[in-house]
């Protein structure tokens, strides 16, 4: 089976251990190269809410982790084919920078680059309550072609723990990358 390449941004919002999950989830298929970029934000917030061992341990799954300021590395081009990229969790400011177009990092050029592409982009956008020009921004990324997917829990399944929420939200994420593969998410059988 081909590979398929996956560019996965972790930037500063609350709920780092997702993104952890996501990249271990996506390296368990065997069939991705997961391309990381992690804003500076997010380093803080991967020690703070998963330990010490995250940052290393996902970089380690990861195909190639770059780093946020080269914005010359291989996924700030088109050129550069990938099966759609997830930012998670997507902080106000990167959403906000993704918004306006203003690809300064490395993280917010590939979003940029995956919108001008016409190809997968899901923003795990976080923050609560939200204010008008959080709103605002949604709408301005959807518009452009981004899927805005909050990481809010669903109770259908009767979670029994944290890990078993982060889980479902990590395996519902990356079937938004509609990858010619079996879904992850355990559908609701009615
Ligand atoms: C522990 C912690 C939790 C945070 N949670 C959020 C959050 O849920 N949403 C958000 O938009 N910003 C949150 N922030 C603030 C962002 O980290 C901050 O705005 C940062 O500039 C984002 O930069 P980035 O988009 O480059 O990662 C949090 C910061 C810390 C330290």
């Amino acid at each position: 089976m081909s590979r398929f390449r996956v560019v996965v941004g972790i930037s500063g919002a609350s709920g780092a251990a997702i993104a952890v999950r996501i990249v271990e989830r996506l390296a368990a298929l065997d069939v991705v190269d997961i391309h990381l970029v992690v804003t500076d934000a997010a380093r803080r917030t991967l020690d703070h809410e998963a330990g010490a061992d995250a940052l290393p341990r996902t970089v380690a799954l990861s195909a190639c982790a770059h780093r946020i300021g080269d914005i010359g590395a291989a996924i700030a081009s088109g050129s550069f084919q990938t099966a759609g990229m997830i930012v998670a969790p997507c902080s106000m400011r990167t959403l906000a920078a993704v918004a306006g177009g203003l690809a300064d990092t490395l993280l917010v050029r590939a979003a940029d680059v995956h919108l001008k592409e016409r190809r997968r982009l899901i923003l795990m956008a976080r923050e609560t309550p939200l204010h008008l020009g959080h709103l605002r921004n949604m709408c301005a990324v959807t518009e452009m072609g981004a899927i805005v997917m909050p990481p809010v829990p669903a109770f259908y399944h009767r979670p029994e723990s944290v890990a078993e929420i982060v889980d479902h939200l990590a395996a519902r994420a990356i079937d938004m990358l509609a990858l010619p593969l079996p879904p992850l998410a355990k559908a609701w059988q009615g």
